[in-house]
Formats: C-alpha cells, structure tokens, sequence
C-alpha cells in the first residue's frame, strides 16, 4: 500500500461505506418527500466498472478492509451482484456487506451470496403493516420479512436490523422490535435519528435518546401499549440488559447483551453518544465523490479526476488529501451546525 487513510486526528480509515445509487423503493418519512427526490443523472453515476477501480485503489493501496454497499437503495442497482463479485475477488479480499430496506433481498440473497457477500443489515421500524405503509409510503413490510428470511436462509449473518425510532410513531414498539429480532436470531440495533433528512425536518426534541431507548427496553415499555395494564400482572415483561464484553472497536453500535447473552441489542446514539473520536470510515458517494464524514461540507471528486485519466497513484493521493481534512466530529451540538447539503439517500448513511 501507498500509505493508509489517515487524518490529522490519526483516526485511519480502513472501513469503505460506497452508495450505488441515490434512488430509493420507499419513500420513509424521515429521509425522502413522497414525490422522491432530483435523482443523480446517468452520466453523472460511475459506472459498475469504474466503481471496482474506485474500491481497487482503496483496498490495494490505501489499507481498505472493510466495504460496505449502500444506497438509496443499493439492491436497485442492475450490477450489484458483478459489483460484489468484483470486489471479492480483489486480493487481499475485503469484507463485504450490505445496507438495505429488505426489497427484492428475498430473490437476491443467494446470489449476492455466491457473489461473496458476506452479510447485510436491513432497516425495518415497525412491524404493523399499517404503520409500514405511512412511514415508508408503500405496503411493503410482507416483502420486508421476506428478505430478512431469505438473508438468514443463504447465510448472510450476522443479520442486523436497524431500526430508527420516532416519537409518537413508532417509540411504543421497542420492545416488540427486540421480541421479533430474538425469536429469528436477528441482530437489532436502535438508531437516534440524525439531521439529515431531505426536508430538513429533524428536531432534537422529537429525537428518541439512546438512554430513552435502553429505559424502554429495561421496563418492557409501557404497560398500556403493551397490553396487560390494568391487569395487575407482575411479570416482569422488561429485557435485562448488560454491557456486552466484546470490543466495540470504531462500531457505531454500542452493544448489550439480552438476558445474559449471547444474544445482543445495539443502540446507535450518534447524537447523544458520539463515536466520532473512533470513526474508521470513508465515504464513496455514487457519483464518484470521496465524503471524510457523514456530515462533511467538502468533498473531493474522484470521478472527475478518473475520468481526466488519473492513474491509480493520484487517485490513491487525492482519497488520502480527502481524508486529511476530516472533521473532528459531526457538530450536530454547535451552534453554528448546518445540515449538509446532500441528504442521506444521497450520501449512503
Ligand atoms: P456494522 O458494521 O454492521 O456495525 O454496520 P454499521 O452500523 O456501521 O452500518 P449501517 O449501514 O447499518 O448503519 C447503521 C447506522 O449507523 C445508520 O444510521 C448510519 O447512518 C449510522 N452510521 C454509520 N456510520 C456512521 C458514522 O460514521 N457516523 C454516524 N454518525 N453514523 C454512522
Ligand atoms: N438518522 C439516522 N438513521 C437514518 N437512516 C435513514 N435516515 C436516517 C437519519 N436521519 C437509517 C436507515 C438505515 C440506515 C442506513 O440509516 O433507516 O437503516
Ligand atoms: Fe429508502 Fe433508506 Fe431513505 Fe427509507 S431511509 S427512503 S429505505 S433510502
């Protein structure tokens, strides 16, 4: 390698997250207005081929271990299967996984396997059908528990669902979120929802706290959504959660174990809990750009520079000068925070 990815904080980015497109098949009311968004054009994407000379770079010279797809909604991309397949044939292989709603992951699960996909995590908030169908705006949970099945079934695990809570949606349903992940031998994680909404419509105070979440869950929620109020019962129907021994690493998950173990529930509070002092990540937008943070203001293009003719070595010395100028953190408590201008289908989470 060239020299590894590293910023003037010494954090050293060995885990690329590549968004393959910025369309999505849903339309959650936390990311993307009904009518979607202004798509990237066609041009303006990378090509299948000129993303796996995107990853080459960063896993042959620059120390990438680690590449994670994501989107909008990465299953939606034609090549995903070559893409993958691609990138595991690079030597030294990379892990490989994936970020999805769970659409179509049913029929692609065994080739996205055999391609060399090793696991994927599938974002699901609710599990009333009703309640799918507004926040998501499409009927779709039954194709949802089928990809979750389907991932489980051709061996990509472990299988981790995300799920972002939200006040008066969605909050009452942690502890049935965790019941379900338990039963299949999902792994769930709980996310804080971060300002980075198309509609720039996040509020700190609807925010559901990581320490709200872990609560719920110790108590079981409320007895009246739950369903036994009034019944005088003293089953305790509340999860006993313990700091879960293994290293956390740069993960945004803090773990716990449920019930001892060894199954365990994350909590991804990157508002309240940052993780950014031990962030290992790089970003590839799907439009060829190189994105230090998630919340980053700059960004550097690597497709224009591909496209000019670089060869690898510059494209290997603009992601490192890209990395440099990383932030320190992603600034959501400063007073003079500003959203950044792409929203998260557009960046890939
Ligand atoms: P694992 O390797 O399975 O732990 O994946 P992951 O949790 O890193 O990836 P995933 O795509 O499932 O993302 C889960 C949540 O973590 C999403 O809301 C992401 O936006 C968030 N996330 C991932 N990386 C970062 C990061 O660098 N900073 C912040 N603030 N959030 C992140
Ligand atoms: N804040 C936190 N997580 C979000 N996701 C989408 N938008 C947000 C947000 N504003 C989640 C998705 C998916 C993961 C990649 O990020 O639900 O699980
Ligand atoms: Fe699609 Fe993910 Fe945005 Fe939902 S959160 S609309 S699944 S990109």
């Amino acid at each position: 390698t060239d020299g590894v990815l590293v910023d003037r904080y010494g954090r050293v980015a060995r885990d690329l997250r590549v968004s393959l497109t910025d369309k999505c098949n849903l339309r959650c009311t936390y990311c993307m207005p009904a009518e979607g968004l202004p798509w990237l054009a066609g041009p303006q994407l990378l090509s299948d081929d000129e993303i796996v000379r995107l990853v080459r770079v960063a896993v042959k010279r620059l120390g990438v271990t680690e590449v994670r797809f994501t989107g909008g909604e990465p299953l939606i991309r034609p090549g995903v299967v070559g893409i993958v397949a691609a990138v595991a044939a690079l030597e030294p292989r990379p892990r490989i996984s994936l970020t999805t709603n769970g659409l179509g992951l049913d029929r692609l699960a065994p080739a996205l396997r055999a391609a060399g996909l090793d696991r994927v995590n599938v974002s699901l908030d609710t599990l009333d059908a009703a309640r799918f169908a507004r926040l998501t705006r499409r009927d779709r949970l039954a194709d949802v528990l089928a990809g979750l099945a389907g991932a489980a079934a051709a061996g990509l695990t472990p299988v981790k669902i995300n799920s972002v809570l939200m006040r008066g949606v969605n909050d009452d349903e942690a502890p049935a979120l965790l019941r379900f992940a338990l039963a299949h031998g999902y792994e769930l994680r709980f996310i804080e929802q971060m300002p980075l909404d198309a509609q720039h419509g996040w509020d700190r105070a609807a925010m559901v706290t990581a320490d709200e979440i872990l609560a719920t869950l110790r108590t079981g929620g409320d007895a009246r959504t739950r369903g036994d109020a009034g019944t005088g019962a003293t089953r305790r129907t509340g999860f006993d959660l313990t700091p879960d021994p293994a290293e956390r690493g740069a993960a945004p998950a803090e773990t716990w174990l449920v019930d001892g173990g060894p199954a365990r529930v994350g909590v991804i509070g990157s508002v309240t809990r940052p993780f950014c002092g031990d962030c290992d990540r790089t970003r590839l937008t799907a439009d060829g750009q190189v994105r230090a943070c998630l919340f980053a203001t700059e960004e550097s293009d690597l497709r224009g520079a591909l496209r000019a003719g670089a060869d690898d070595d510059e494209l290997a010395r603009r992601w490192r000068a890209a990395m440099w100028g990383k932030r320190a953190g992603h600034g959501i408590d400063d007073p003079t925070f500003l959203q950044p201008a792409r929203p998260m289908s557009a960046i890939g989470g």
